[in-house]
């Protein structure tokens, strides 16, 4: 993998084969969590789907994002409960940023729950901006609705240059 991570970090590729550990963390994460079967069909239709490993194997993240024409649409981004805070979503941003320029996507695109702080100041932060709202995009339980977030990155990056947050 291109991405530049700590030593002690992997990144793979996803596969079938991980989605019992991914429900795992994806389940304690979010109260209103993608279904097996998301990630399934995301696999099926081949696309980008990265876990983050520690070396001694355990998963403490992955991302799940759709390629299109010169753009990447990130549509899952998840740290386990007990190992947030400690720079993994930054680092799995890295390498997704990695990808887009290999890939020629200039933009990222993202949407977040509006009743999501830490996930929009982790974005913000990074680089991202908000450019819009979806009305009633997500499901918000007894049956409403609640409103996401656009927002966007440009990954273009000058010759020789590095994910903002690349690791030494
Ligand atoms: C949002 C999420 C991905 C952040 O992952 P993380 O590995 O904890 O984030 P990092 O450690 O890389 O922190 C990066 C930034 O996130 C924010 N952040 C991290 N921990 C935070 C906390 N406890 N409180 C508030 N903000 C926090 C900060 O902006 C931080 O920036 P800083 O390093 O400049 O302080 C993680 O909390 C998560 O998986 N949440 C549940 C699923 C989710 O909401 N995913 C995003 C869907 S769009």
């Amino acid at each position: 993998m291109s991405a530049r991570l700590r030593p002690s970090l992997r990144l793979q590729a996803m596969s079938v084969a991980d989605l019992a550990e991914v429900m795992a963390i994806e389940v304690a994460a979010y109260p209103f969590p993608w279904t097996q079967g998301n990630f399934v069909d995301s696999l099926q239709a081949a696309y980008l789907a990265r876990l983050l490993r520690s070396d001694s194997g355990e998963l403490l993240g992955y991302f799940v994002a759709m390629a299109g024409v010169d753009e990447m649409h990130l549509l899952n981004l998840t740290v386990a409960p007990s190992a947030q805070g400690q720079g993994h979503a930054r680092h799995m941003l890295d390498a997704l940023v990695t990808e887009c320029r290999a890939a020629s996507a200039g933009m990222l695109w993202l949407e977040v729950r509006r009743s999501n702080p830490r996930a929009r100041d982790l974005y913000e932060r990074y680089g991202f901006r908000e450019i819009g709202l979806r009305r009633a995009y997500y499901p918000a339980g007894f049956g409403r609705r609640e409103d996401a977030v656009v927002m966007s990155l440009s990954t273009a990056a000058g010759p020789g240059e590095r994910p903002p947050h690349a690791l030494d």
